[in-house]
C-alpha cells in the first residue's frame, strides 16, 4: 500500500530544479501518488507539464489568492481552457489569505468567484487555501454551493469543531506537517478525532517539514513521518491509514486509474 501526497510543489522554485530526484526520493519511502497544486500562471502550466510526463503525478490548477493582483481575462482564459484536461484533478489553490496584503479581500473575492465558475462548468473539486479566514472561507463556499464540487481544506488549522462543519459542506481536511510539531494542539486533536473517511494527508512541501525536520525544506518524501504520527494518534495500524487515505485521495479527486 502507498502513501499519497496530496499537496506538493514540485512545481515550486525550490523543488522545481530537482523535480525528478525529488520524486525518486519520494518512491523510494513509499510516497507514489503526488498532487501538484499550481498557485500561479507559471506553477499551474509546470504542474500540468508534470502531470503528463508522469503517470502517478496529477496537476491542479489555480490562483493563489496572494498572486492575483495583476491577472486579467487572459489568465483566466488559460484556466478555463486547462481545466479541461484529464491530469488536471482539481482547481486550486484557492481561496482566502488575510495574512499578507498584497491583495484585498474585495479582490480575493472577486477571483475565487471567478475561478468556482469555472470548476463548476466541469464539475472538479477545489483546492483551498485559508489563512487567517477560516469563517470566511467557510461562508463564501456555503453562500456559493461549494458542496456540489467538494474539494479539500488543504493545511488544515483550525478547530475539530471547524473541521466538522467543513466535512458537512463535502470538503475533506488535509493534515501536513504541523500535525508532527511538538507543540501542535488543534492539528493533534483533529487528526484523532475527524472522521477518517474525510483524512488526507500532505506534505505541503517545500514548506511545512514535519518535526524533527521543522524549519529544513520540505519535501514529499517526508509524507511518512506526517502519516505515522496521525496513525500513532488515531491508534490504528499505518497501513490501515494508507489504505484509507488512498481511497479518500481517489474520491475526492475521481481518480479512476489503479496507482
Ligand atoms: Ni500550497
Amino acid at each position: 500500500m502507498i502513501f499519497v501526497d496530496t499537496h506538493c510543489h514540485l512545481n515550486s522554485e525550490q523543488l522545481y530544479k530537482d523535480y525528478d530526484n525529488v520524486k525518486k526520493d519520494a518512491e523510494k519511502e513509499g510516497v507514489k501518488l503526488f498532487i501538484v497544486p499550481g498557485f500561479d500562471l507559471e506553477s499551474s502550466k509546470i504542474a500540468l507539464k508534470l502531470a503528463h510526463e508522469y503517470e502517478n503525478v496529477y496537476a491542479a490548477i489555480g490562483f493563489h489568492p496572494t498572486e492575483i493582483k495583476h491577472y486579467s481575462d487572459l489568465e483566466y482564459k488559460w484556466l478555463e481552457d486547462n481545466i479541461k484536461d484529464d491530469k488536471v484533478v482539481a482547481l486550486g489553490e484557492i481561496g482566502f489569505d488575510l495574512h499578507w496584503d498584497t491583495t484585498t479581500l474585495e479582490e480575493q473575492m472577486e477571483s475565487f468567484l471567478r475561478q468556482i465558475r469555472i470548476a463548476k462548468e466541469v464539475n472538479k473539486p477545489l483546492i483551498i487555501h485559508s489563512r487567517d479566514a477560516l469563517n470566511l472561507t467557510y461562508q463564501a463556499l456555503k453562500d456559493n454551493d461549494c458542496h456540489l464540487l467538494g474539494g479539500v481544506m488543504h493545511s488544515f488549522s483550525g478547530s475539530i469543531e471547524m473541521a466538522k462543519e467543513f466535512i458537512k459542506l463535502n470538503f475533506y481536511i488535509g493534515l501536513g506537517g504541523p500535525v508532527t510539531f511538538t507543540n501542535a494542539k488543534d492539528p493533534k486533536i483533529v487528526a484523532e478525532n475527524v472522521d477518517i473517511n474525510y483524512l488526507i494527508t500532505e506534505t505541503d512541501s517545500p514548506y511545512l517539514a514535519p518535526h524533527p525536520l521543522r524549519g529544513k525544506m520540505n519535501s514529499p518524501k517526508n509524507i511518512p513521518l506526517i502519516a505515522s504520527e496521525i496513525a500513532k494518534l488515531r491508534g490504528i495500524d499505518i497501513n490501515d491509514l494508507k489504505t484509507i487515505v488512498l481511497d479518500n485521495t481517489k474520491r475526492l479527486f475521481r481518480i479512476k486509474s489503479d496507482v
